[in-house]
Formats: C-alpha cells, structure tokens, sequence
C-alpha cells in the first residue's frame, strides 16, 4: 500500500547531486542518514517522488548498487529506467557523457552512473542539468557504500540518535590502494569522528593514504584488540598488474581475517564487508556469515540510504 509521507525540510542539504564524500561537511553527511533512518521507520512505501523518472547507468558489474537503487526510487513512487553496458550503444562507441544526456532527453529527473573511469559522474554531472548520483567510479568513490557503512555501523553500535562515531576505531583492511570503498569511508567515518586506520602491506595500503586524513598501518595483528569494526575489502585483481598482491598464502598472512584473528577482536568489535566477498581469501567464509557480521545488514541500510540520497538531491534540485 502506498503512503503519502511528509518530506522533512533538510536545511542542511541543497545539493543537486552527490558525487563524492570528500568535501561534505559532516552536517550534510548527517543530514542524510538521520533522514535515511527516518525514511527506514516510516515503512516501505511512499510518494517523495511520485510524477519522477530516476534512470540507472551501470557501466561496470553490481549486484548491490544496482538493485537497491531501483528498489530505492520505487519506494520513493518513482518511474525507473534501467541502461546497462551489455545492452547499451555505448559498446557502438557513444561515450557515457553523450549516453546520459540522451536518456536525460527522455524526461529523466536523476542519473545514477556507475563506471569505470575516476570521474565519469562527475563528468555526467557537468553535461547534464538534472540530479547525478555516483554509484562508483574507478578508483575514486563510491559514496552511497561510505554512507550506508556508516548507518549500519552506526545502527548496531547504538551511535544512531546523532550519528556520532567519535570514540570507534575502524580497521580499513586489505586492498585498499585499488578501493573507492575505502576513499567514501575514510572521508564519511572521519567527518563522523570515527578514528580509521587503512591496514595492509605497502603495496595494498602505501602511506600516502594517510593524505586522505587516515593512520596507515602494516601491521593488522597489532591492530586487532583496539579496533571496533574491521572493514575487510575485496581483492581487486582486475585492477592489478604486476605482483602487489602476491600469492594466496602471502595476502592471507599479511591482512585476511582468519579465525585465529577474529578470536583476538574485542568481542563487541563488528566485522564488515562491502562486498562481493572472495570467501576464504580476505575473510574467513564462516565469519562472514557469523554473527558479528554486519554484512547483511549493510546491504539491508542501502535501500534507505540510496532513498535518503534519492528523495534530499530531487528536493534540492526543484529548490534551487
Ligand atoms: N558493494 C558494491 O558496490 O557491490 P555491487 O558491486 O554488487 O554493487
């Protein structure tokens, strides 16, 4: 059934759209998920965006993305249209800017763009004059993930009146050179207050992170008894030549989170994942689906954040 819900007036947000979590101030970042968790209580479905038509254009693979969008604008009352890179002209060599303001001409009041170069939202974003959202681009960002790690982090650590992380030691761990995972966490959990230290060897967590106004470490076992939450990454090896990852056996030595690791956490301390896990290699398979893992629940806080984002980027384009 579907349910006329007030939109709250958010002072706090009155962007367009949402490229990256770099450079948001940490009011705007709250603003989003206290009104994801508004939207969350209220129940499945309403009419924010009733009479809009959100397009989605992935360029690269998702599971996760892709479909908590479309659930996202749907529960929201918005038409969706879906493009992806398989079925797409851009394999005729149309560019992904000329692809989006063509579908932007069909009547499109949002884009959601995953793909691969660093910088192709924003891109989009520059060409077009109607809300753009970044589901991933490159190496740069994925800022709806930074988001929803934060909301599920912050649901089960209780920290969710206020969305205050200040006191949280998060471990960013693995192949985080190659993660825009990593990039929207460390710029959402800092602007939080959390404290975040990217672990791995030098080739997978190089200290020039620490730009990003993370710690650096390469030494995860040290790391085990203060950390709160440990964020396991995927492996990337598609974006990897050469050997920084190693072997199997090097990799597992280094920064998976076996067992024998696990059983030196705290015992409150969550284990996360983004997702999509390589079970076995940088997380212990029965770890993952244990019960201090968060990752289930943080596919679940993508639908509210995504409809957070959706329903707060359309409202402030019609305002301005
Ligand atoms: N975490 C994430 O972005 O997953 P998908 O690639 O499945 O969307």
């Amino acid at each position: 059934m579907t349910r006329v819900r007030t939109p709250t007036p958010v002072a706090a947000w009155t962007r367009r759209d949402l490229l990256a979590l770099r450079g948001l101030e940490p009011a705007e970042i709250r603003a989003i998920l206290r009104r994801a968790k508004e939207l969350d209580l209220m129940g499945p479905r309403g009419d924010e965006l009733r009479g809009r038509t959100v397009a989605t254009l992935f360029f690269e693979d998702s599971t996760r993305t892709r479909l908590s969008f479309t659930l996202a604008a749907r529960r929201l009352g918005a038409e969706v249209i879906d493009l992806g890179a398989g079925a797409s002209s851009v394999n005729k060599g149309e560019s992904i800017v000329d692809t989006a303001r063509v579908i932007h001409s069909m009547g499109v009041d949002a884009v959601v763009v995953r793909a691969k170069p660093a910088g192709a939202a924003a891109l989009v974003a520059e060409s077009l004059p109607c809300s753009v959202v970044n589901a991933g681009d490159g190496r740069h960002e994925h800022p709806t993930q930074g988001l929803l790690d934060a909301y599920a982090l912050a649901r089960a650590t209780g920290r969710d009146a206020d969305f205050d992380l200040s006191g949280l030691t998060v471990l960013i761990v693995g192949d985080v050179v190659s993660s825009r995972v990593a990039r929207s966490n460390i710029a959402g959990l800092r602007a939080l207050g959390a404290r975040v230290v990217c672990v791995g060897p030098p080739a997978l967590a190089p200290v020039s992170l620490s730009a990003l106004g993370c710690e650096v470490s390469h030494d995860f076992d040290a790391l085990l008894p203060q950390a709160d939450a440990v964020m396991m990454l995927r492996v990337q090896f598609e974006r990897h030549e050469g050997g920084a990852v190693g072997s199997s056996r090097e990799f597992r030595s280094a920064c998976a989170l076996t067992r024998d690791r696990a059983a030196r956490l705290k015992p409150a301390a969550w284990i996360m994942h983004p997702g999509p896990i390589n079970k076995g290699l940088e997380l212990d398979a029965d770890l993952a689906d244990s019960p201090r893992s968060l990752v289930l629940q943080q596919v679940r806080a993508g639908v509210p954040v995504r409809m957070a984002c959706l329903d707060l980027c359309l409202h402030a384009a019609s305002s301005a």
